[in-house]
């Protein structure tokens, strides 16, 4: 398939997300590798909203370890119930942080981030990565993002 992306930019975000799923559906579809299709997500989720930073972690041991992502050098390595995404492995649900100084524990990797959702990533149940996505504004994130981005944490295995 063509890999250009069709981008309805200006519209609302949820009609953006609606433009953007089937087109991952169509980047994810067939590919088997992992790496490969986080790639291509965190570079169409940047492209298309132009986040801070948007990219994956995959869970290895007791840890996260920095996957694909677009944007800015990041911390490599999470513990497990650390920061934001050490969070949303151990609960196994979506954080939304409106605003990262005021959430205990928050890891920054940037001072730039001011607002943040993690999405676990699951693979027979088990969460196996978390998508991360960062803001370089307050309260960026809301339950849209959280509808779409879960949706589109479902294509990755
Ligand atoms: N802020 C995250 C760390 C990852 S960076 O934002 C890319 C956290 O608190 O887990």
């Amino acid at each position: 398939m063509a890999e250009d992306l069709q981008v309805p930019y200006g519209a609302s975000k949820g009609e953006i997300y609606k433009a953007l799923f089937p087109q991952l559906q169509a980047l994810t579809d067939g590919e088997p590798d992992l790496i490969a299709n986080m790639a291509n997500i965190a570079s169409a989720l940047r492209e298309a909203f132009g986040f801070f930073w948007v990219g994956f972690y995959r869970v290895e041991g007791d840890r996260l370890v920095l996957g694909p992502f677009q944007g800015p050098p990041a911390c490599t390595r999470i513990m497990y119930g650390k920061g934001v995404c050490g969070t949303a492995w151990k609960g196994g649900h979506t954080l939304i942080v409106p605003d990262v100084e005021k959430f205990p524990g928050h890891i920054a990797c940037s001072s730039l981030s001011r607002s943040e959702i993690v999405v676990p990533v699951r693979n027979n149940g088990l969460v196996t990565a978390v998508l991360d996505v960062d803001s370089d504004r307050l309260d960026h994130f809301d339950e849209i993002d959280a509808f779409y981005l879960e949706k589109i944490c479902a294509l990755v295995r």
